[in-house]
């Protein structure tokens, strides 16, 4: 059975081998980025439940419980809100 990527409360069919960014963008949900490189923050979202690694060291500042979706992957079921 294949994990699922959460966000702001729809179910997608996550891919452990690309980003979070990219799980959502390839089903045409609308998400916020710009450097793609784990610099700038754009992408910061809440991690509701489930865990992350970095393709990248993540350089944006993160409060506690966000996570960049540029350059993070889930291996399980995950559970991410937009900031906004
Ligand atoms: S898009 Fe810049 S940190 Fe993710």
């Amino acid at each position: 059975m294949s994990s699922k990527l959460t966000y702001n409360g729809k179910q997608y069919t996550l891919d452990e081998e690309a980003t979070l960014l990219e799980n959502l963008e390839k089903q045409a949900v609308s998400v916020e980025f710009h450097c793609r490189d784990g610099h700038c923050g754009a992408c910061r979202s809440q991690l509701v439940s489930g865990d992350v690694s970095y393709t990248t060291f993540p350089m944006a500042y993160l409060k506690d419980g966000e996570v960049l979706l540029c350059c993070s992957k889930s291996k399980k079921d995950i559970t991410i809100k937009s900031l906004s």
